[in-house]
C-alpha cells in the first residue's frame, strides 16, 4: 500500500514505495520547492511527466543538452523507436535488445520510470514478417503463434522494469478511412481478425503480471466529434468495455495527443470529461505522445512573427487543455511528451510541411508551451491538488 500524507503548505508529499517497489519510483523522491523542472513538479500530483526518447539523439556526444533534459525534466521515459518489432527483431529469431536495454539503464540510472512502447501495431514491422505473409510462406495460424511469441519474449525480457505497455496500438480506423464506417484496420485485425486484441492483453499479462497494460491511439481526446456513429473514442469505449466484460486484462487507455493547431481540437472540460468515463470502466488513462504541430507556411519559414506567435500560442494551448484535463482526473496516471525539441521532431518527416510541434525550440529554448505546462503543474495547487489513485493491474 501506498501511504501519502499531504502537508498543504508546500504541498511536500511524504510516501512510503511499496506495490510497486520493483520500479524507481520518483515518489521516493520528495517535492522539492526550489527545483522547477517539470518533473519535480509533477510530483505535487504524483503525475509523472515523459517523453519519447531518440536513443541516437541521446547517445550524441556533440548534443549533450538532449541528455540532460531528458534527464533533469522528465520522470518517464518512451522509446521512441528502439522497442518497435523492426527494432527488437530485424532478423526473424535475433533479437536486438541493446538500444532498448540502454534505455532502461538510462531510466534506472536517473530514477525515471519507463512506458514500453509497443507490442503490437502494423507499422514497423519487420520485413520478414509482411513478406512472409504476404507470399503465403507465413500461414495464419503460424502468424498467430509468431505473435503470441514476440509478445511473451520482449515482455519477458523487460519483465520488472516496464510501468505501462502499449499492448495494441492504433488498432482503429478514421471516419476518413475506407470504408468510413469505423472498423478494425491494419495488418492484424485484416490476418487474424480482431480477436487478436484480446489476445495480446492476456499473452502480455501472462508475461508480467506487475505491468500495466495499455491500449492507446490517437483521435480519442473527447467525445463527440461529429457523427456519434463516427466517433473514434466511443468505438474505443465500446471496445474496452467489451474487453473488460470478457475478463480481458486491460488496465488503461492511452490517449496519443497528436494535434494540430490548425484543427478545432478541445477545450479542457471535453478532454476531461472523456478521461472521467474511461475512468468509469475502471481504467487508468495517460497522454502517451503528446504534440502540436502546425503548418509550415512561407511566412513561417520566413520568420514573420505576424503568423509563428498564433500558432506558438494555439499550440501552448493545446498542450494545456490536455494537460489540465489530465491533472483533473485522478485516475491520468501520466503525461509524455513525443520528443520535447523541435531539433529532433518526427513532425516534419511524417506530415510534410508542419513542424513547431514540440515544447521546446531546435536550439533548446523552453517556448511558450513549456512555460504554460510549468504554469498548470504550479498553479494546480494546493488546496486543488489532486494526488493520483494507482491503478492495480487486472488478472
Ligand atoms: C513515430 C516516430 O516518432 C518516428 O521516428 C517513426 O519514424 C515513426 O513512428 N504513433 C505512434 C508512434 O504510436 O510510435 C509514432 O512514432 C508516432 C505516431
Amino acid at each position: 500500500m501506498k501511504l501519502r500524507r499531504w502537508i498543504a503548505t508546500g504541498a511536500v508529499a511524504i510516501a512510503t514505495v511499496g506495490a510497486l517497489n520493483t520500479l524507481p519510483a520518483s515518489a521516493g523522491h520528495p517535492y522539492n520547492p526550489a527545483d522547477q523542472s517539470l518533473r519535480n513538479l509533477g510530483l505535487r500530483h504524483d503525475l509523472y511527466i515523459g517523453t519519447a526518447v531518440d536513443m541516437a539523439a541521446l547517445n550524441d556526444a556533440a548534443d549533450p543538452r538532449y541528455r540532460e533534459l531528458v534527464a533533469s525534466q522528465f520522470s518517464t521515459v518512451t522509446a521512441e523507436n528502439v522497442m518497435k518489432w523492426e527494432s527488437l527483431e530485424p532478423t526473424r529469431g535475433t533479437y536486438n535488445w541493446g538500444p532498448a536495454d540502454e534505455l532502461i539503464a538510462f531510466a534506472k540510472q536517473n530514477n525515471q520510470r519507463v512506458r514500453g512502447h509497443v507490442l503490437v501495431w502494423q507499422n514497423q514491422l519487420p520485413g520478414w514478417l509482411t513478406t512472409g505473409v504476404n507470399d503465403g510462406s507465413i500461414s495464419t495460424e503460424q502468424l498467430r503463434e509468431i505473435l503470441r511469441n514476440h509478445i511473451t519474449n520482449v515482455v519477458t525480457h523487460f519483465k520488472g522494469k516496464i510501468w505501462q505497455w502499449d499492448v495494441v496500438n492504433e488498432a482503429v480506423s478514421d471516419p476518413w478511412d475506407n470504408p468510413p464506417a469505423l472498423h478494425y484496420k491494419g495488418f492484424w485485425a485484416q490476418h487474424l481478425g480482431p480477436d487478436y486484441i484480446a489476445d495480446a492483453f492476456r499473452w502480455a499479462r501472462a508475461a508480467d503480471p506487475k505491468a500495466l497494460l495499455f491500449y492507446n491511439d490517437y483521435n480519442i481526446e473527447a467525445f463527440g466529434s461529429g457523427d456519434p456513429a463516427n466517433d473514434k473514442t466511443q468505438f474505443v469505449y465500446n471496445m474496452a468495455k467489451d474487453l473488460l466484460a470478457q475478463r480481458v486484462p486491460i488496465d488503461g487507455v492511452g490517449s496519443q495527443g497528436h494535434l494540430g493547431t490548425q484543427y478545432g481540437n478541445y477545450d479542457t472540460l471535453q478532454v476531461a470529461a472523456a478521461l472521467k468515463k474511461f475512468a468509469g470502466l475502471g481504467l487508468a488513462t495517460a497522454f502517451t505522445e503528446v504534440d502540436v504541430r502546425s503548418q509550415m507556411t512561407e511566412a513561417v519559414q520566413n520568420g514573420d512573427s505576424n503568423e509563428i506567435n498564433p500558432r506558438l500560442q494555439a499550440s501552448a494551448a493545446n498542450y494545456s487543455v490536455l494537460l489540465q484535463a489530465c491533472l483533473a482526473d485522478r485516475h491520468c496516471l501520466s503525461f509524455t511528451v513525443w520528443g520535447f525539441t523541435d531539433k529532433y521532431s518526427w513532425v516534419p518527416n511524417w506530415f510534410g510541411n508542419e513542424g513547431l510541434a514540440n515544447i521546446y525550440d531546435e536550439n533548446y529554448q523552453p517556448k511558450r508551451a513549456y512555460n504554460l505546462m510549468k504554469a498548470d503543474l504550479i498553479y494546480t495547487g494546493p488546496p486543488y491538488v489532486l494526488p493520483r489513485i494507482p491503478q492495480k493491474p487486472r488478472r
